[in-house]
């Protein structure tokens, strides 16, 4: 394998002619576009053989790595530290490029701001440009993965938990109204699994109470409503980059999109340690996003519709397959492209489930099996409010049980999947009829 890599990247090399890659000055092209070239030439060509790997589906965000992408983040980064960069590791062309190919994704956003690091210091930087903070209130949902909350926590707002609609898990639009209080400023919907919140009627809600929509898109890079794209109908979209992502980089990575200039140039401040120009300073973070991200990005999501499409397509083959089983299936809102972050099934029995799938060699894991206002500690040592019953948000967490679900996963994998899953309801049902006999 390690073999492999280097033949590819020492072909690669003899494809580009050095001289070509010096600028003017003498110095060699940036690390980020040599990562680009990298990518460009050899590794993408890796998925269309993601077949002829023989290993146990896994949801690991590194398998999708080692199938689409052999070449390891050690070796691009010992491919783009091999000569002397000719400037920048941070805030450069890839940075600003991965920055304009926003709409490509967001396809209403006029302006567009990439950041760094993670989605939750995105949501934290955006409600700071909003003014969110101590004594405001945040409504958002328990179901989601920890740093929807936290980032409000962070702030020094408070966050509203909100039940969510037990088919979709997305939050229940219908119940944000009675969880609006005279400190509420923001509703933080999270797009989970991959499939859109009901932007239409929470931003509906939001302009008549005057509050601040932010989509919490960490899972959902290419989906889109029935009739709105993400980003349409908020005043920002946080989104991840990490590794297990639909879009994905070598490492951490984030980004704000946003039509609102006044919030952008705020961000553009905040991410940089508060700083508008040099020896300038407010309070800030450091979050750009690396050169060596971006530029993988960019080359990503080129690809991004393609997997997308993939995981769609491998969604109908479990949806098909599993339709007579006692499972509980995802359902997708009509119209609405879910891009199957996650396929996450229910079921009373997921434990069983979980346990006769690992010992087939199938791992198949929980998102999220302890909400996050029944987590250990809650709510550490911050301000909550819990609106209402949460009880759908209780059961899902405890029935939750995530299948197999990534581009690089063959049909083939998927039948094994599906037929352990098939061959295990059946002994359920088995057991249950004896039960009732
Ligand atoms: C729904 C959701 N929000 C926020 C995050 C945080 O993303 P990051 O790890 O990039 O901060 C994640 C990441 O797993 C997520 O799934």
């Amino acid at each position: 394998m390690h073999q492999q890599h280097h033949s590819q990247r020492n072909a690669g090399e003899n494809q580009h002619n050095p001289d070509q890659d010096r600028s003017p000055r003498g110095f060699h092209q940036t690390d980020a576009e040599k990562i680009r070239h990298h990518l460009d030439d050899h590794d993408l060509k890796a998925a269309a053989n993601a077949g002829e790997l023989h290993h146990h589906p896994q949801n690991a965000g590194e398998e999708r790595q080692r199938r689409g992408h052999p070449a390891e983040p050690s070796d691009v980064a010992a491919h783009a530290a091999e000569d002397q960069p000719e400037n920048r590791h941070i805030d450069g062309p890839e940075q600003r490029r991965g920055g304009d190919a926003c709409p490509q994704v967001f396809p209403t956003a006029n302006d567009s701001q990439a950041v760094g690091e993670r989605a939750q210091e995105s949501l934290e930087m955006v409600l700071l440009a909003l003014g969110v903070g101590s004594g405001d209130e945040v409504i958002t949902t328990s179901n989601t993965f920890f740093a929807t909350a936290e980032a409000i926590w962070f702030v020094g707002a408070t966050p509203v938990f909100v039940d969510i609609n037990p088919q979709t898990r997305n939050i229940d639009p219908n119940l944000i109204e009675a969880a609006i209080s005279p400190k509420t400023k923001a509703i933080i919907p999270v797009h989970l699994y991959g499939q859109p919140a009901e932007m239409r009627k929470i931003s509906a809600i939001a302009k008549k109470h005057k509050l601040f929509v932010i989509e919490d898109c960490a899972q959902a890079l290419g989906a889109r409503g029935g009739d709105f794209a993400l980003g349409e109908l908020s005043d920002a979209v946080c989104t991840s980059f990490i590794i297990q992502k639909n879009l994905g980089c070598f490492g951490d990575g984030g980004a704000v999109v946003t039509n609102n200039a006044a919030m952008a140039s705020e961000i553009a401040k905040l991410r940089n340690h508060g700083s508008p120009k040099r020896s300038h300073h407010t309070m800030g973070y450091n979050s750009r996003l690396d050169e060596i991200h971006a530029a993988t990005l960019s080359v990503k999501l080129r690809q991004l519709d393609r997997w997308n499409d993939r995981r769609i397509e491998i969604a109908k083959q479990y949806d098909a397959a599993l339709a007579g089983t006692s499972l509980e299936l995802p359902y997708t809102l009509p119209g609405y492209r879910s891009v199957n972050h996650l396929y996450v099934v229910e079921t009373e029995a997921r434990d069983a489930l979980q346990s006769h799938l690992e010992a087939q060699g199938i791992k198949a894991l929980t998102h999220y099996p302890i909400a996050i206002h029944q987590q250990e500690g809650f709510p550490f040592g911050r301000p909550a409010r819990i609106a209402g019953s949460l009880q759908h948000t209780e059961r899902s967490a405890a029935r939750v049980l995530s299948l197999p679900m990534y581009p690089e996963l063959t049909d083939e994998e998927a039948k094994q999947v599906i037929e352990a899953i098939v061959a295990w309801d059946k002994t359920q049902a088995a057991k249950t009829q004896k039960v009732a006999g």
